[in-house]
């Protein structure tokens, strides 16, 4: 299972409204404190780039990031977790930078839970640096929690 899907190339498609049902259900999933439905909706109306990755005409991960003035920034990058760990959220991000790169960004942003290991390991592995820190910003399940913010030059 864990070498086909790594050989496959998901399919990217930008994100419907009628995508959120199936969106929302990995959301939940994926995140301790998920996005609303009301959060994605209010992404797609103002024309933020969404993107969903596909398998089969089956969503398997997302993406929603905002390509201002030469700068990108990603605001959620997200895998089902049954597919997580077989390289999909390396793909999805690829495909997020090579977006950026289209719309001549010279620098993408994120931030990450400090505990977030995985999505730590991936950025760090694709060329991101720490930046900054926005101390207790995120809620967590002890209190609040820091932001690690990453950047990485095109
Ligand atoms: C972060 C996330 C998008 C990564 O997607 P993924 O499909 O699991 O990642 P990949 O399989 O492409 O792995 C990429 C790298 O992430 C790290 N990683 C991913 N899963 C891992 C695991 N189970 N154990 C250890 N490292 C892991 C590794 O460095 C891996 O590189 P490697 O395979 O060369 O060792 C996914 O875990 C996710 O959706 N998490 C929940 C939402 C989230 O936290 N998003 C990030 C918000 S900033």
């Amino acid at each position: 299972m864990s070498a086909v899907l790594e050989s496959v190339e998901p399919s990217y498609r930008l994100m419907k409204l009628g995508d959120l049902d199936c969106v929302m259900s990995i959301e939940n999933l994926a995140y301790p404190f998920p996005w609303s439905e009301a959060i994605f909706q209010d992404c797609i109306k103002v024309g933020y780039h969404c993107w969903v990755a596909e398998l089969d005409n089956a969503i398997v991960g997302y993406a929603v990031f905002i390509n201002a003035v030469e700068e990108c920034h990603l605001l959620n990058l997200c895998v089902n977790p049954i597919l997580q760990g077989r390289g999909l959220g390396r793909k999805l991000l690829s495909n997020v930078l090579g977006n950026a790169k289209d719309y001549n960004a010279r620098c993408v942003f994120l931030e990450v839970r400090a505990s977030n290991q995985h999505a730590v390991e991936l950025y760090e592995s694709e060329g991101f640096n720490e930046v900054g820190l926005r101390e207790n910003y995120y809620p967590s399940n002890h209190g609040r929690e820091d932001a690690v913010i990453y950047a990485k030059e095109l």
